[in-house]
């Protein structure tokens, strides 16, 4: 893996991505689900590479949603297993690939022993300056907005900060992803189009990539295509095109 290399401009800074279609991979091999899981942690080690190779500073995955804790639990206590399995092993190879490793999500549901070892990354990678890997694991955006507006209202109750001081820079500065640039394109696999509760705040101006590729089949070339999708977008933030055009931006 490289150094991320200074972005142009029709590079993404920050991609954010949905790991769809590990279920149906498996299925439709006849296998459990979890040979799914297992086969998309394969993909997980090769879109990180390739996003570090691309020079795309920030990547954020979505593991485990706050909804998934649904799923039947023998399902959810073998994806938790994966995840320690997953950390036990990879951890050091992004050590040494400069890989600065962080978790987004509910950390009091997770079991203590993940946790430990999701500390102990972070820690491990604190000071690395490659690319930037957050992984959310029991996250889900409306969580993320509340658990920030409970932080904000401790403040205005502390005296800390007035409540006609609270704006848009106030609550992002408390969400999960706060100091980290807004993903600037999302992409999901396995054919849903749907943003399912991930970063609802920080994808408000995100481009939208979704493909059919289910996300274990997930490889190099879809990565280009979705950041190729992206150099071909007009970015507007509400102005017009030709306001744009104007600023050449
Ligand atoms: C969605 O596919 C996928 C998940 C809920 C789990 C994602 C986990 C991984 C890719 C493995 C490990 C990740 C890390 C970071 C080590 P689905 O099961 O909903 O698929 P389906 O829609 O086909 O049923």
């Amino acid at each position: 893996m490289q150094e991320p290399a200074a972005t142009d401009s029709n590079l993404p800074v920050h991609i954010a991505v949905i790991m769809d279609g590990n279920g149906r991979w498996a299925r439709n091999r006849a296998k459990p689900r979890h040979a799914g899981h297992r086969a998309g942690v394969k993909s997980v080690r090769r879109t990180i590479e390739h996003t570090a190779r691309r020079g795309i500073p920030y990547l954020t995955l979505f593991a485990f949603s706050s909804e998934n804790w649904r799923r039947p639990a023998d399902e959810v206590s073998k994806l938790m297993g994966l995840f320690v399995e997953a950390l036990q092993r990879e951890v050091d190879e992004l050590h040494r690939n400069n890989v600065r490793l962080e978790f987004v999500g509910d950390r009091s549901r997770l079991a203590a022993s993940l946790v430990r070892k999701i500390e102990s990354a972070e820690a491990h990678t604190h000071g690395n300056t490659g690319l930037h890997l957050n992984v959310a694991i029991a996250y889900g955006g409306r969580w993320d907005i509340t658990e920030a507006t409970r932080r904000v209202l401790r403040r205005v109750a502390d005296g800390s900060i007035a409540a006609d001081d609270v704006d848009e820079d106030v609550i992002a500065g408390e969400l999960q992803l706060a100091g980290l640039p807004d993903p600037d394109l999302l992409i999901r696999t396995g054919g849903e189009q749907r943003i399912s509760n991930f970063l609802l705040w920080n994808l408000a101006y995100a481009e939208l990539y979704f493909c059919d590729t289910l996300w274990p089949d997930f490889g190099e070339q879809e990565l280009d295509k979705a950041i190729e999708f992206f150099a071909c977008r007009q970015r507007r933030y509400g102005h017009t095109g030709e306001q744009l055009e104007a600023l050449e931006c």
